[in-house]
């Protein structure tokens, strides 16, 4: 089990009460698929993933953004479990997805920057320090079915 200083909960769920998911899921998708391209290859069915163009304006992209925030959100309400919250979503991205596990990370850090800059002064070191921690759990809790 993860331990959980009362600053660092404080603090995720602070984060995640000031973003707007409408505005940071779909920017930090986007920005996945554009700075780390190969992760296009499991988005066939989301059509025009062209340039960055195509994929920032791509209504699919927008959606699953948002689909994103919304899992990330079971994590917030269950900070202390995880890794048992996301078992299902673990074996979807393994066994049926099939997402090589390197790639939740970079999505992860693409959300810290889109975080960062939405919440501006606000992100000081400590907060980026406590969102670090939080998406390494979940990076953790995703790649855990994996075998
Ligand atoms: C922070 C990491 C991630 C989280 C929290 C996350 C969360 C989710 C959620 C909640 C769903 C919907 C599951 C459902 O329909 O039951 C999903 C679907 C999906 N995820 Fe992830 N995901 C993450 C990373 C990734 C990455 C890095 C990739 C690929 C590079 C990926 C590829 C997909 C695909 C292809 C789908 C199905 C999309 C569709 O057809 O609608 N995910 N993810």
């Amino acid at each position: 089990m993860v331990a959980w200083t009362d600053f660092e909960r404080v603090t995720i769920k602070d984060i995640f009460s000031k973003i707007d998911y409408e505005v940071v899921g779909p920017a930090a998708i986007s920005r996945c698929l554009i700075v780390y391209p190969w992760t296009q290859r499991y988005f066939a069915g989301f059509g025009n993933l062209y340039n960055a163009a195509a994929i920032t304006s791509n209504p699919k992209v927008a959606a699953h953004g948002k689909v994103v925030m919304q899992g990330l959100e079971k994590a917030v309400k269950n900070m202390d479990n995880i890794k048992a919250t996301f078992t299902e979503l673990s074996t979807l991205h393994s066994e049926k997805l099939q997402v090589d596990p390197d790639n939740f990370m970079l999505l992860g850090d693409c959300l810290a920057i889109v975080v960062a800059s939405q919440l501006g002064e606000d992100f000081t070191p400590e907060v980026h320090a406590a969102f670090q921690k939080f998406l390494a759990v979940v990076v953790s809790s995703l790649r855990r079915q994996y075998y």
